[in-house]
């Protein structure tokens, strides 16, 4: 009787646990994330899809065209990121999934790859209700004209629909932006590890930011080598940085890892401010009135042959320092520090790259930021900042 109760207990055991894995959605490419199953001929009309349902696990609506090798535009070719199909958005023009099996009340991050194709301002609203932003593409930041964008949502249920939609109304109708390789990454809710090199160590305390040191952030393609664009978002929403915040009106940073040959200073990603000071990184931190703290960070570059006189200016409370860095370009950073006083409940950390940058090949580039920490200082040096 026994042993049939314990064969029976690890008979569900196992199925309880098979049932999970099978049903958990893992992070990677999307069902037919990048478009390498093509939709039936009888349903394309040219290059223009004319089924609802014709691209596998995709449904669309709207002028979509889907995007073969050597699809020229005018005369140019369209390069296709992942292999050799991606698809494009007409005015107004939309594609979404539907993802399942999504763990409730969990945040995940979505990364995908998009190319304007026109000189204009180009946007993608991406939703997954009842989220819902709309992304700057205008600015290109690699040479190849691709780049990865990621973006994120918590799950409100465990079945949602993702849904890219091209709010554009171009007089050419062959102006909207491509897409290819939508992936899926769960994010795990932000922690404050313990700080290990600070200074002024008040009981071992705490590093009062959270992932301070970016190594939580949105999926990063594992053939794609130009980093993963984090943009600007309501301040409201949840970023794939989390708790970090992108402030801007139109432009991004950069995502980036060591597993891709960049040089990150601790850890295995930084943060790469690739738009100068028209983009901060942000982060809010409870904090108390009158005391003083210490910020440090480690300012860089990312060995992606960003070269020149590099700077990143740090913001707390009334404090600000300028750390200046001289870029090769072959990888290396400084260390910055930043005592300041609280005068709230909450502070804003927030750090911005001074200059613009540009990459021999006419990119846009710009200082790493990686391993910041706070942490709280001892009374006599907080009477002293306050003086
Ligand atoms: C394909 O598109 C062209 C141009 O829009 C149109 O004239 C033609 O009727 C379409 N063909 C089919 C089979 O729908
Ligand atoms: C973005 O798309 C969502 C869902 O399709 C829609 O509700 C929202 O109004 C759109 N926003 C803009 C600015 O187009
Ligand atoms: C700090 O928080 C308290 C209670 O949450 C609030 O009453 C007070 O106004 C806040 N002070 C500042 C300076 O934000």
């Amino acid at each position: 009787m026994a042993r049939h109760g314990r064969l029976a207990a690890l008979f569900l055991l196992a199925c309880f646990v098979s049932a999970r894995a099978a049903t958990a959605i893992l992070d990677g490419l999307l069902p037919n994330g990048n478009f390498e199953e093509a939709p039936a001929r009888s349903e394309l009309n040219g290059t223009r899809v004319t089924g609802r349902f014709a691209i596998p696990h995709w449904e669309v609506s709207g002028f979509v065209e889907f995007i073969g090798p050597g699809q020229k535009q005018g005369d140019m070719i369209l390069l296709v990121p992942e292999g050799a199909y991606a698809v494009r958005l007409g005015n107004e023009a939309s594609i979404q999934q539907r993802l399942t099996s999504l763990a409730r009340r969990t945040y995940y991050s979505i990364t995908f790859s998009a190319a304007r194709t026109c000189a204009q301002a180009e946007q993608l609203n991406v939703t997954v209700a009842p989220e819902s932003d709309v992304l700057p593409i205008q600015t290109v930041y690699t040479s190849s004209g691709w780049d990865s964008y990621s973006w994120a949502f918590k799950a409100r249920r465990s079945d949602v629909t993702l849904i890219v939609h091209n709010p554009g109304v171009s007089d050419d109708p062959a102006c909207g932006p491509l897409l290819d390789s939508f992936a899926i990454k769960t994010l795990q809710p932000p922690q404050r590890p313990k700080s290990m090199d600070s200074f002024y160590l008040i009981s071992k305390s705490d590093n009062m930011l959270k992932n301070g040191d970016f190594e939580e952030g949105p999926y990063i393609f594992p053939d794609a080598p130009w980093g993963v664009l984090v943009p600007p978002l309501d301040e409201d929403d949840y970023s794939p940085l989390s708790p970090w915040m992108i402030l801007s009106s139109t432009k991004s940073v950069k995502y980036l890892d060591a597993a891709h040959g960049y040089a990150v200073p601790h850890g295995a990603h930084a943060v790469e401010l690739v738009s100068g000071m028209e983009t901060a990184l942000a982060q809010d931190v409870r904090t108390v009135p009158g005391r003083g703290y210490r910020l440090e960070f480690s300012a860089g570059d990312a060995g992606d042959g960003c070269v020149g006189s590099l700077a990143v200016q740090a913001y707390a409370a009334r404090g600000s320092v300028r750390v200046p860095y001289e870029s090769q370009g072959k990888g290396g950073y400084v260390r910055g520090t930043l005592d300041f006083a609280a005068f709230a409940n909450q502070t804003r950390v927030v750090f911005v790259s001074m200059a613009y940058t540009m990459k021999g090949d006419g990119t846009l580039c710009g200082p790493v930021i990686d391993d910041a920490s706070l942490v709280g200082l001892p009374n006599r040096v907080a009477r002293r900042l306050l003086l």
